[in-house]
């Protein structure tokens, strides 16, 4: 149902989903390291996301008879000059996830694997929505511009960020 090579790249997704994760926890860690609780929530609540997003390649490898096959994860960095920095870098690796997410659309539409490029339409859908709550985040943090009272509003709005 699912070529060798597009079985390969859902399972790399499959992974790079589950790092974005990794990834997001360490923001989170850094913002709880801040004592900002709301960004390390929201950041929290990102990475239950990725792993739902990973649940999904998941499970539909096995739908189309595939083998998930777990890798490595790198470390991510645990350093950010600012929370405004993180986001920053936020939004950079959801552009990284876009990218890859158009290339298994590529792929999938060079294969002519309909209901591969059915399932990642969600995707295509989800990485624009996450692109703009970053962006979102990111231009609220730059009008903010450091103020004390401006950060504690917004790590108490998006303290209540629910899955
Ligand atoms: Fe699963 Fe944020 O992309």
């Amino acid at each position: 149902m699912v070529s060798e090579k597009l079985l390969k790249e859902l399972n790399d997704q499959f992974n790079f989903e589950l790092e974005s994760a990794y990834v997001y926890m360490s923001m989170a860690a850094y913002c709880s390291a801040e004592d900002y609780d709301g960004f390390a929530h929201f950041f929290i609540v990102q990475a239950q996301e990725e792993y739902q997003h990973a649940m999904k390649f998941y499970d539909f490898i096995y739908d189309v008879d595939g083998r998930a096959i777990m890798k490595a994860i790198p470390e991510p960095d645990k350093d950010y000059d600012s929370i405004l920095d993180a986001f920053k870098k936020a939004l950079a690796h959801e552009e990284l996830v876009t990218s890859k997410i158009n290339k298994l659309v590529d792929l999938a539409k060079e294969e002519n694997n309909h209901v591969t490029l059915n399932f990642l339409q969600w995707f295509v859908e989800e990485q624009l929505e996450e692109e703009t709550s970053m962006k979102k985040i990111i231009s609220t943090l730059e009008r903010i511009d450091g103020n004390f009272q401006g950060m504690y509003m917004l790590d108490k709005e998006l303290g209540e960020r629910v899955l």
